[in-house]
């Protein structure tokens, strides 16, 4: 079966980064037959009043100027339909994502593209994908009560429909490297092709 992998790294480094070897450790892992690239180092933009306004103005009654404001998020969530796997690379930064990615899911929570409102509630509508997201930390260990990444970008992404979700983390990499290297590397061996 052929497979899309899109492949977001979220470091501000691009040199040195141990987010970013995971991912790529993990991309070469799942062999894809195509890997869309989005680096978040070129800064994606915030949220603006003329883009909210676009985004809520009913898709067939928006002018050219509120279709070009949602051109690049239209991108981002085609990217993301394309994609079977996401793998997504994350630094925690102040104990959070960083700003980089959290205009990644602004840019992709979009009703009608990756939500919609149901009877029963929000209803993601990017099912049958699944994600990696490769966590990397100084001191703050994933799982623990100051991390406040993790189980934010497993809820955006249940939010999308992503419920396939496993993390490989090389977290509190300053008390021990070399443990936290070799935790992450042998989840990476453990994933599924
Ligand atoms: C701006 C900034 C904020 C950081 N905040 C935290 C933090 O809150 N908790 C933590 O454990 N590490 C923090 N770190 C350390 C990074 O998570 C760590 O260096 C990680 O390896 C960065 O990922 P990268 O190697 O892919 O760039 C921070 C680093 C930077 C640059």
């Amino acid at each position: 079966m052929t497979q899309t992998v899109l492949h977001i790294d979220a470091s501000a480094r691009t040199n040195g980064s141990t987010s970013r070897d995971l991912t790529a450790k993990i991309v070469a892992r799942l062999n894809a037959d195509t890997v869309i690239r989005r680096d978040l180092t070129s800064a994606l933009p915030q949220l603006t009043e003329d883009w909210i306004g676009a985004n809520f103005t009913p898709a067939d009654d928006r002018d050219a100027v509120q279709r070009d404001l949602l051109a690049l998020s239209d991108q981002l969530v085609d990217e993301a339909i394309a994609a079977d796997t996401l793998v997504i690379g994350v630094p925690i930064y102040n104990f959070a994502v960083p700003a980089s990615l959290k205009a990644w899911i602004d840019l992709m929570a979009r009703v009608g593209r990756t939500f919609a409102y149901s009877e029963t509630g929000p209803e993601g509508l990017l099912k049958g994908k699944r994600a990696i997201i490769a966590v990397a930390s100084g001191g703050t260990q994933v799982g623990s009560d100051i991390d406040f990444a993790t189980d934010y970008l497993r809820h955006m992404l249940g939010f999308f429909g992503i419920t396939d979700v496993q993390f490989v983390a090389a977290d509190a990499l300053m008390a021990d490297a070399d443990a936290a290297m070799a935790r992450a590397n042998s989840a990476i061996e453990a994933l599924a092709a």
